[in-house]
């Protein structure tokens, strides 16, 4: 069986990795799709993620895509969608999800991976705004 997972991967991070590395324990193969969203600036390049150690490595594609995820999933016919969750949070944002998907015609299903206990602080925004930080301290120094 073949699974997508999507998100916005600004940057993928050892959070995403353990989520990727979990699903490929059930899954022949995981699309890792990066969202683009026009309103937000994606600096993370998703090729980037085969250079990561990533255990079974040879079962991922990383693509990008902008629109719908339902046309995405058309184009790319996966079984399932991978969702991963670190909290109560998380859980209510993607059920919340789960329900536009469906009700924008998406008919496969969502299965959600609980992320590793250690990585649960880990955001993609906690680590942009760390980055952002080093930067000004270095253009400060
Ligand atoms: O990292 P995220 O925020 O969980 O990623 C969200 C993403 C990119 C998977 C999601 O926003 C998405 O699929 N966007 C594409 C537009 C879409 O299909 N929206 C439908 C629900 S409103």
């Amino acid at each position: 069986m073949v699974a997508i997972y999507p998100g916005s991967f600004n940057p993928f991070h050892k959070g995403h990795k353990d989520v990727l590395e979990k699903a490929l324990q059930v899954f022949e193969y995981v699309i890792v799709a990066q969202g683009i969203n026009p309103d937000k600036k994606i600096e993370f390049d998703i090729t980037k993620v085969h250079d990561m150690d990533i255990e079974n490595e040879d079962r991922i594609s990383c693509i990008k895509y902008s629109g719908l995820l339902k046309d995405c999933i058309s184009i790319w016919n996966p079984d399932v969608i991978i969702k991963g969750l670190r909290n109560a949070q998380d859980l209510e944002y993607e059920t919340t999800m789960q329900y536009w998907n469906e009700d924008l015609g998406i008919t496969i299903p969502t299965f959600y991976v609980i992320t590793d206990r250690n990585l649960r602080h880990i955001s993609s925004s906690a680590i942009r705004s760390l980055e952002k930080i080093n930067e000004q301290q270095k253009t400060e120094a």
